[in-house]
């Protein structure tokens, strides 16, 4: 067994360990899982469901011979990936070539004795691996490689930012710095398969997948895990004798509502981790939310986990932004920035709220990419128009077709550089009327609003929800006035002069909250004209006089 190479991709970008800023030469110039992410979207959900299947996480101790570990795995089949982590301890991730391994693996390990405890003998794969003799297995060739499962704190990142060349490079090392792992993503993937354990004891057909952003190319470390348990390929293997004259079909519970079903099944799943899953903890059932959920904490992987019932229209959201995800280099880069600026001004937090989520912002930059001239990703209609008769997906009502294969969408003719996107998203966004348009990704294009909400994202697939209806007008009015100061910065800023006094410049001035920023040239402005910016930028918004406006931002 070789020892740890570097992940796919966790270890070969810009070094994780501390603040210390890599020279310019390293810099990423553009997102390089582009060119090589063509599979669709559900052949890579398959390959990762299948890969979680064959893995399981031991903890370790942390003087630990690899070798010996591996070793010992081996006697029960072929380790075909691992790595290490911290998470309370060490621990190991090992991907077997064969699920028979577990099964041989699970044969052999022990029950713990429960002296202090009553243990619940529920088997699962999760492991703790101990030495019978440390003293004379210390001997340890290297230092075990432990791959990073968080990302570097803003400040560090600022000191990065500051030795890149152009904001297009910060943008880059901001997407390659915060972007999950490989690593990362086959711990989120193992976390849905060992709930899938728990659900297979009642529904032995039922899956569990993972969405949203752990899915679809925007997802952060140290972002929650959202999951939901699949009934879909249950039916899949009934084959009705055509010719037949008899049928037969199971008799099954009969409930008045889906949501009902949908609360029954989540309320006993919960129970069941909360009472037999091993580092399931906080386990909280939200059953009366529009979407009935269980949130818990899953220690051994260390992820906050949403689990719902069955979300189609959810999952068509998490392919079409991993199609658009896939589509240009500067779609990630561009989401990346925008919702860590959003976070270090306040504008998106973790608590639920009036805050403008991370999905309705994502959404935000989508439209304003099909915005640009020419566009850089397709309107949703268009990607309808590709679609062919196994892209036909539709769901309670609703058409949510669109075109699987990345190879059928043209690329972009638009060359324009991410410094200049960058400016121009705060612009567009921060001179948007949103009084009277709404965003609708679907046809492109700015619509009337069809009610008062604030702001108003129509919901791709289901096209009579808003999916920012939680915000309300002064986080808005917030996120307008940031957008405007944003601007500003970047077109009044002299980076030549702000790197000679070693002065945070482009992205780095931006993710520093405006007013507190070290740099007294930044403060005077704050104090200055800044302040006064906003005031009059507020102003000038009840005015709500595009042109006034436009004034205002100093161009
Ligand atoms: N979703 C939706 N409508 C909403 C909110 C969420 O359709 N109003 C769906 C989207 O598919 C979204 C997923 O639920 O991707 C998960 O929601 P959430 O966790 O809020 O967003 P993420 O995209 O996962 O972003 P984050 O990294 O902040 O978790
Ligand atoms: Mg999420």
């Amino acid at each position: 067994l070789r020892l740890p190479g570097p992940g796919a991709r966790g270890h070969a970008r810009l070094g994780r360990s501390g603040a210390a800023a890599q020279p310019a030469a390293e810099e990423p110039r553009e997102d390089a899982e582009v060119s090589t992410r063509k599979k669709t979207f559900s052949e890579v959900q398959t390959e990762r469901l299948d890969q979680a299947e064959r893995t399981v996480l031991i903890k370790c101790p942390s003087k630990l011979n690899e070798k010996k570990l591996l070793q010992y795995l081996s006697s029960h089949g072929n380790v075909k990936s691992h790595f290490f982590f911290e998470n309370r301890g060490i621990n190991a991730l090992i991907e077997f070539s064969e699920k028979s391994s577990i099964a041989s693996l699970q044969d052999a390990v022990g029950i713990p004795s429960a002296s202090e405890h009553h243990v619940v003998p529920f088997k699962s794969r999760l492991f703790t691996f101990t030495l019978k003799n440390p003293v004379s297995q210390r001997i340890e060739d290297s230092p075990l490689h432990l791959s990073p499962q968080c990302h570097i704190p803003v400040k560090d990142l600022i000191e990065k930012l500051c030795l890149a060349d152009s904001i297009s490079s910060q943008m880059y090392i901001l997407l390659n710095e915060y972007q999950l792992t490989e690593e990362n993503i086959k711990l989120r993937f193992l976390a849905c398969s060992l709930v899938r354990d728990f659900a297979c004891a009642y529904f032995p057909d039922s899956t569990v997948k993972p969405f949203g952003s752990s899915v679809n190319t925007f997802g952060k470390l140290g972002s929650d895990v959202d999951m939901f348990l699949d009934f879909s390929d249950a039916g899949k293997h009934a084959t009705k004798l055509k010719k037949s004259p008899f049928e037969m079909e199971y008799q099954m519970k009969r409930l008045p509502s889906e949501r009902l079903a949908t609360q029954r099944i989540l309320s006993v799943i919960g129970d069941c981790l909360d009472n037999f899953g091993p580092g399931c903890v906080n386990v909280q059932k939200i059953l009366n939310a529009r979407c009935p959920l269980v949130k818990f904490s899953h220690q051994p992987t260390g992820f906050q986990c949403d689990l719902s019932v069955s979300n189609s229209i959810a999952i068509r959201s998490s392919e079409l932004l991993y199609i658009y995800g896939c589509l240009d280099s500067r779609v990630r880069a561009l989401v990346f920035t925008i919702r860590c600026w959003a976070r270090v001004h306040g504008l998106t937090n973790s608590a639920p709220g009036a805050w403008i989520t991370n999905f309705s912002l994502t959404m935000m930059v989508m439209f304003f990419l099909q915005r640009t001239s020419p566009p850089i990703i397709p309107t949703l209609d268009q990607l309808k128009e590709l679609a062919d008769e196994n892209d036909k997906h539709i769901i309670g009502g609703y058409d949510c077709s669109f075109v699987s294969d990345l190879r059928k969408i043209k690329p972009t003719k638009n060359k324009e550089t991410l410094d200049v996107l960058l400016v121009e998203f705060f612009e567009y966004f921060g001179n948007f009327d949103f009084r009277k348009n709404s965003i609708n990704l679907r046809k492109g294009k700015e619509v009337n609003k069809p009610e008062s909400s604030p702001l108003y994202i129509w919901n791709p697939f289901e096209q009579d929800l808003n999916i920012s209806k939680n915000v309300n007008q002064p986080q808005l009015e917030k996120f307008i006035a940031m957008a405007r100061e944003s601007a500003w910065i970047l077109q009044k800023e002299d980076k030549t002069q702000q790197m000679i006094d070693k002065e945070p410049w482009g992205l780095a001035a931006l993710l520093i909250p405006f007013g507190k920023s070290n740099s007294s040239k930044m403060k005077n402005r704050m104090k200055g004209i800044g302040s006064e910016t906003i005031r009059s930028l507020l102003d000038s918004l009840k005015l709500n006089n595009a042109n006034s406006q436009q004034k205002a931002v100093g161009k």
